[in-house]
């Protein structure tokens, strides 16, 4: 079939690549609603929805303390301009969760946050370098995607290395030679924009050693398995400690957000007590405090965490199982509540991604994305996915 224009006015029809669902040759969805685990689209047709907001979600659509949280604060002013009191809320329960963090500086985004974490790596260690793993993701500054954008200044390229994640002696190897160059290493300490990626036995525990022999800052991206992982993230899941953690996504309940956060001694290098350059007009935003603060203290009150891991469990042993039973090669990753079906090309992964959808399914159109529970899913909505997953698989593998 031909390809369709994508509406004029977006390019590509979207604000965000990944949107155009070009992975798996299909077009945008135009989304009209959320709510719980269903999405409608223009045509008021209903998804189950395993993409929550590319992991920004984790009680389900528009939890009711959210909407409350967010209709009182609008109430009451949306921008405000200067300093107010959810700032500091939201700050003292990031400190509260997550051990390694004093003090927090929100941003807009989790691109931002990397960033500025990078800026403080970079002023405390007076280097320049940055390591990377491959595969990973830290928003799109222009340092930290060297190699995947054109418009970059070629002399970036001498200011990043990259090695492959799970790789010690590739690592070791580079410290080696230039460890003391290297101002940060900054990891996603699962990776999830690779598909999930589970840190091979010890691995972050070597990179934090590593890290302290050479001098170098290590930072955890935990814009995906911060409060996913549990409240303390994947540093409280793997009992590693980063020296900064960058933030995102559900720390804002749904709304725009990043944050980095650390020990005061690297996090007053940043302006106004030190000499690292940030700032912005909507950093910590009204609207973003507010429904954060609902959301994490619903995560406090009710910790949703062995229930979602449960399910995930329920969903990676059906995926599995349908699999093995259709006779297609399919290798599920999963941690927490986060996960990624592996197919052996990406002609299957969109053809089953496409026949999800066609049975009112949503998940992520690219195989270098996770599927995302939230505490609102409920085994029916696990069992679904996982029966039309048989059926897709038994098509491909040209069964009746
Ligand atoms: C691990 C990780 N870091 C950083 C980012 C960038 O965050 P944002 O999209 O809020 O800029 C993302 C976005 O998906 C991410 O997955």
């Amino acid at each position: 079939m031909p390809r369709r224009r994508a509406p004029r006015g977006l390019v590509g029809g979207v604000n965000s690549p990944v949107r155009a669902f070009r992975h798996v040759g299909a077009e945008p969805l135009l989304l009209e609603t959320a709510k719980g685990v269903i999405v409608t689209d223009r045509n008021g047709r209903r998804l189950t929805d395993f993409i929550m907001g590319w992991g920004a979600i984790i009680l389900g659509h528009n939890p009711a303390p959210v909407v409350r949280a967010l209709r009182e604060r609008t109430r009451r002013g949306v921008l405000l301009g200067l300093t107010h009191q959810g700032e500091f809320e939201l700050a003292s329960r990031i400190i509260r969760a997550v051990p390694s963090v004093q003090q927090v500086r929100f941003t807009v985004s989790g691109s931002e946050a990397c960033l500025i974490a990078a800026r403080l790596a970079r002023a405390h260690t007076k280097r320049e370098k940055i390591l990377l793993f491959d595969g990973c993701y830290h928003g799109h500054g222009d340092s930290l995607i060297v190699g995947h954008s054109a418009g970059l200044p070629r002399a970036l390229e001498s200011q990043v290395a990259t090695v492959p994640f799970n790789h010690l002696e590739r690592l070791e190897d580079v410290l080696r030679r230039e460890g003391e160059h290297i101002a940060a290493i900054l990891v996603e300490p699962v990776p999830a924009n690779m598909g999930v990626v589970l840190p091979a036995e010890g691995f972050l525990r070597q990179l934090r050693e590593l890290t302290r022999r050479y001098g170098i800052v290590l930072i955890f991206d935990e814009v995906v398995t911060g409060f996913r992982l549990g409240r303390a993230g994947a540093q409280g899941y793997f009992g590693v400690t980063p020296d900064l953690t960058t933030f995102g996504k559900i720390i804002g309940g749904g709304l725009p957000i990043g944050a980095v956060g650390g020990p005061e001694r690297l996090m007053s290098l940043l302006a106004p007590e030190g000499p690292v350059y940030h700032g912005g007009t909507f950093a910590g935003h009204p609207l973003s405090m507010a429904a954060g603060c609902a959301v994490l203290d619903l995560l406090e009150a009710e910790p949703p965490y062995a229930a979602l891991q449960r399910r995930l469990a329920r969903l990676q042993k059906g995926l599995e199982q349908a699999a093995a039973r259709a006779g297609v090669p399919l290798r599920v990753s999963a941690i927490g509540s986060m996960a990624t079906a592996f197919f052996s090309s990406r002609a299957r992964f969109a053809e089953w991604a496409n026949a999800l959808r066609r049975a009112g399914i949503l998940v992520p159109p690219s195989p270098f994305e996770a599927m995302f529970l939230s505490s609102a899913h409920r085994d029916s909505d696990i069992d679904r996915l996982i029966s039309a997953t048989a059926q897709s698989l038994r098509t491909m593998a040209g069964q009746p």
